[in-house]
């Protein structure tokens, strides 16, 4: 058996007996930093600490110390000692050094020293080497994994909800199409347009927008289910917060109104983040130092303020701000933002509320996550529930987005429209084939209840959690406009 390490993270934490001072270990890793022809630093991921490897001087072959180089991964066996240097409790003193792999020091991209977010980018498959990916994805790994245990914890079911699909669940309209036919000499229809009965599903088919659709069918049955899967979107937009292939969680729950799902989604959030507080705080207290020290760059005005865990802290501790969209209309329209003209969007009722505004509410004005509530009917998807007694013209949906500081939107939701009758009328209006859809609305006809859910972007959220300014640098290969590396 080769595998005989014991994990860097282990062995620095002082309470693993196999490790105590004076034991025999072996350990595995890449070095970060080679000093003095004697100090190691080595590096295993499970922790940005690097463990000392000390290579006593007159011990070891002049040949194989030239071969310890930066990137370079070795399998050292030592003995584990008290450390005279600071910064660590122990170090290993290296009995025997065996080079598992070489790296040579003038081609190996990455040296020690600090390396910009956009060179690293560039470097993605070489990048989770670095402290600050060696966080980020440490702390998207937890996030995930208290995903699934707050959801198991509530007796949510985990439904596994197509990626391929005949639907359009947003219809919006962004998809990227998934097909096998060939793009020149594709067949036609007598109406000379491409004929995707002819196509490996006998139907035009595209990669899902959103799970949602299909995790209201399941929570018909099983009350509260959620998904949690790759979504993608053919938008063209080339922003710190888009991706084209992005993770989403969508809850979906039986006899919810729209306050439930408010309560859910900010139980949700606070969950999350109380996880990672609690289970990553070396790799939250290296981000800290890391923004604080970026935010230093920054112009005053630029800065958040808060450091952080001190923001993550204060989002745990308060109340989400909760207004309607008519109330955050009144809000911009009478800020001195506005008056000064420096909104570069214009504002007034039935707008969608572009990132500035959004920033405006969260940032300025609240200074706290907001929920946001009840946006016109006109600019929101059909499933969303209509809103009683609504002045004619002035029509809302149950609808609710949550902002948050240096995100904006995270959060999409609302109240589902469980009456027939409504939900086919609204149909109608923005031209969905109620033919296409009849599955759908079967769970309107048959035993149909309130419900209602929500989409939690997971990169947004790892970003929020992490501090991370730009959506490319919280996924492991990003999938922008032009840009499909690896
Ligand atoms: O607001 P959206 O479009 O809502 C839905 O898809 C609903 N079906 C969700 C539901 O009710 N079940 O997307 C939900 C969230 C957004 O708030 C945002 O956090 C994230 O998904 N999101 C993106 N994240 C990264 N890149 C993109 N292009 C994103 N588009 C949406
Ligand atoms: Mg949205």
């Amino acid at each position: 058996m080769f595998n005989q390490r014991v994990k860097i993270k282990q062995l620095l934490s002082g309470t693993d007996s196999a490790s105590a001072v004076g034991s025999e270990v072996v350990v595995m890793g890449w070095v970060r930093t080679f000093r003095n022809n004697q100090f190691i630093a080595l590096n295993d991921g499970s922790t940005n600490n690097n463990v000392q490897v000390v290579a006593s001087l007159g011990e070891f072959d002049d040949a194989l110390l030239k071969r310890v180089t930066t990137g370079a991964s070795l399998k050292v066996k030592g003995i584990v000692v008290e450390s005279q240097g600071k910064g660590q409790t122990v170090e290993v003193k290296a009995t025997s050094i065996e080079i598992l792999g070489d790296s040579d020091a003038e081609k190996y991209p990455l040296q020690p020293k600090k390396h910009s977010l956009e060179f690293l980018r560039e470097k993605a498959h070489l990048r989770f080497r670095t402290n600050t990916f060696g966080s980020v994805f440490r702390i998207r790994h937890s996030l995930a994994f208290a995903v699934h245990q707050f959801f198991n914890e509530r007796g949510f079911l985990y439904l596994h909800t197509p990626i391929i699909t005949s639907s359009d669940a947003e219809g919006a309209g962004e998809m990227f199409r998934v097909t096998t036919l060939p793009l020149e000499g594709a067949p036609k229809n007598d109406k000379g347009e491409i004929d995707f009965s002819q196509d490996f599903f006998g139907k035009s088919t595209n990669l899902t927008v959103s799970g949602q659709l299909e995790g209201e069918l399941g929570a018909m049955a099983f009350s509260d289910i959620y998904t949690f899967g790759p979504t993608f979107r053919a938008e063209n937009s080339n922003t710190t917060r888009h991706l084209a292939e992005f993770w989403m969680i969508e809850p979906e729950v039986a006899f919810n109104d729209l306050e439930d799902n408010m309560n859910l989604a900010e139980d949700f959030i606070k969950y999350l983040i109380a996880y990672v507080m609690k289970h990553n705080a070396d790799d939250l207290a290296f981000l800290d130092t890391r923004l604080a020290e970026e935010e230093k760059q920054l112009p005053t005005e630029k800065r958040s303020g808060l450091g952080l865990v001190e923001k993550l802290k204060f989002v745990l501790e308060n109340g989400f701000e909760r207004i309607t969209y008519t109330e955050a209309i009144d809000i911009l329209l009478n800020s001195n933002h506005y008056k000064k003209k420096k909104f570069q969007y214009d504002v007034k009722w039935g707008i969608d509320l572009q990132s500035e505004h959004e920033r405006f509410l969260v940032e300025q004005h609240f200074k706290k996550p907001v929920i946001v509530t009840n946006y016109p009917a006109a600019i929101k998807a059909f499933y969303m529930r209509m809103n009683d007694g609504c002045e004619p013209g002035k029509e809302t949906v149950a609808a609710m987005d949550i902002l948050a500081p240096g995100i904006g939107e995270i959060v999409g939701g609302s109240q589902r429209e469980e009456r027939l009758e409504k939900l086919e009328a609204r149909m109608n209006a923005m031209h969905i084939p109620l033919e296409e859809m009849s599955y759908y609305l079967d769970t309107r006809r048959f035993g149909s209840v309130p419900h209602a859910g929500f989409g939690l972007g997971f990169e947004r959220m790892v970003q929020f959690v992490t501090g991370m300014t730009n959506i490319r640098d919280v996924i492991a290969f990003a999938r922008t406009p032009n840009n499909c590396e690896y």
